[in-house]
């Protein structure tokens, strides 16, 4: 009798969790090998991490690696030093990451190293601009994979382009939508607008952190002047982001008008982002779920990982983050909107294509041994 293999799953930061919670689910479900969990810590706050796995009912992590944060060089070491050795005690058979964070990065290369193979799931999104940390995380691991699980398929041409072979590429649509659609009943019947004291699509919901906004003072003032703006007419929701919120505080910066609030959890950020009239972000996740919630949204940022959101769905980018131009995108979108087309594998039950790929790959290295 052959013993069941282990498959190891990986996340880190708040992104991940979304994308690993129905991937396990699956996995569970098909029961065919013993799943592992491990957290690197990356992300440590209740709000940033304990909520999320509460919401998403996810298990405990097998093991919790505690990294913490710091300087990108030193994160993304500390994941890969503590993840060889959970590597070296448990050898699993393949590794599971998630998405662009550098702990997706860090423990993709301590398993290629192992010669263990790595199924990257969100593989092959590209934004062009190697100035994003997550642009070079997403091309390194892409060239450690052996599984590049795309989630779209403009992904593809991305990966040849990069010299990835296509018997590496495999199609699977988009996990993250999996979680959305799990959670839309239990997020829909919370008080969160009544607790914000909102109206249904009478307000803006704002999120921001990304270091290219909020790191320079003048970059961060002009979105909070137009934030501020805006607020003068509607209410503006800002949940934030520690970075955000530390950096805010660090420039003495004028939040006045704006409903700041802690991070928030996964149903009531999908609440509000449901009854939103608009929502302006620089995240990943979000330009995703409020193409599929058909929400007009307003990305801060001069480029997309992620363009389908804008050819298919309801997302527009403002690569100029001034005041003035924040708020000609908000009434440019507000008066041009389109209906949107959920994009293919958008579907609810992307995890299952995935935990099939991770099968014929694990029973193909059966066949080759
Ligand atoms: C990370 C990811 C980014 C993702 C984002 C979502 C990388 C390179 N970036 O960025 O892709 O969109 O998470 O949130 O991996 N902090 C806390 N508590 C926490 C987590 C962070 O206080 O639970 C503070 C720390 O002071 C830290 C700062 O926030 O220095 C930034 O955290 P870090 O994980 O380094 O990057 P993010 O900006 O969150």
């Amino acid at each position: 009798m052959t013993s069941l293999k282990t498959v190891l799953h990986v996340v880190g930061a708040r992104p991940n969790f979304m994308k690993i919670a129905p991937i396990l689910r699956a996995a569970e479900t098909r029961g065919e090998w013993r799943n592992m969990l491990v957290h690197t810590g990356q992300h440590y706050d209740a709000e940033m991490s304990d909520a999320f796995f509460r919401d998403l009912e996810m298990p405990a992590p097998d093991i919790h690696l505690g990294i913490g944060s710091g300087t990108h060089g030193a994160q993304t070491a500390r994941v890969l030093e503590a993840m060889e050795q959970v590597l070296l005690t448990h050898a699993p058979d393949m590794v599971v990451v998630v998405g662009d964070v550098n702990s997706t990065l860090a423990a993709a290369l301590a398993a290629a190293k192992m010669l263990i193979p790595v199924a990257h799931v969100e593989a092959g999104l590209r934004s062009g601009d190697r100035r994003m940390p997550e642009e070079l995380n997403r091309i390194l691991t892409d060239q450690l994979s052996s599984l590049c699980l795309i989630p779209s398929r403009d992904a593809e041409p991305n990966l040849r382009r990069e010299g990835i072979p296509d018997e590496r590429i495999r199609f699977v649509g988009n996990v993250m939508i999996d979680s959305l659609l799990h959670a839309m009943d239990r997020a829909r019947a919370l008080d969160t607008l009544e607790r914000f004291q909102l109206q249904p699509k009478g307000f803006f919901l704002a999120t921001l952190h990304r270091p290219s906004n909020v790191d320079d003072r003048d970059q961060l003032e002009e979105i909070l002047s137009g934030l501020r703006t805006l607020a003068e007419e509607t209410p503006v929701v800002l949940p934030l982001h520690p970075r955000t919120r530390a950096r805010i505080e660090e420039f003495s910066l004028d939040t006045n008008g704006l409903q700041i609030t802690e991070p928030l959890g996964y149903h009531e950020i999908l609440q509000l982002q449901e009854q939103a009239r608009l929502v302006l972000t620089d995240s990943g996740g979000i330009q995703e779920e409020t193409t599929v919630l058909g929400v007009p949204c307003l990305t801060l940022r001069s480029s997309t990982e992620r363009p389908i959101t804008v050819t298919d769905g309801t997302n527009m980018l403002v690569p100029e983050r001034s005041r003035s131009k924040i708020l000609m995108a908000v009434n440019l979108l507000l008066s041009n909107l389109s209906i949107p087309r959920r994009p293919e594998g958008w579907d609810g039950v992307a995890a299952e294509r995935i935990v099939r790929a991770i099968a014929d790959f694990l029973s193909e290295r059966v066949g080759k041994a």
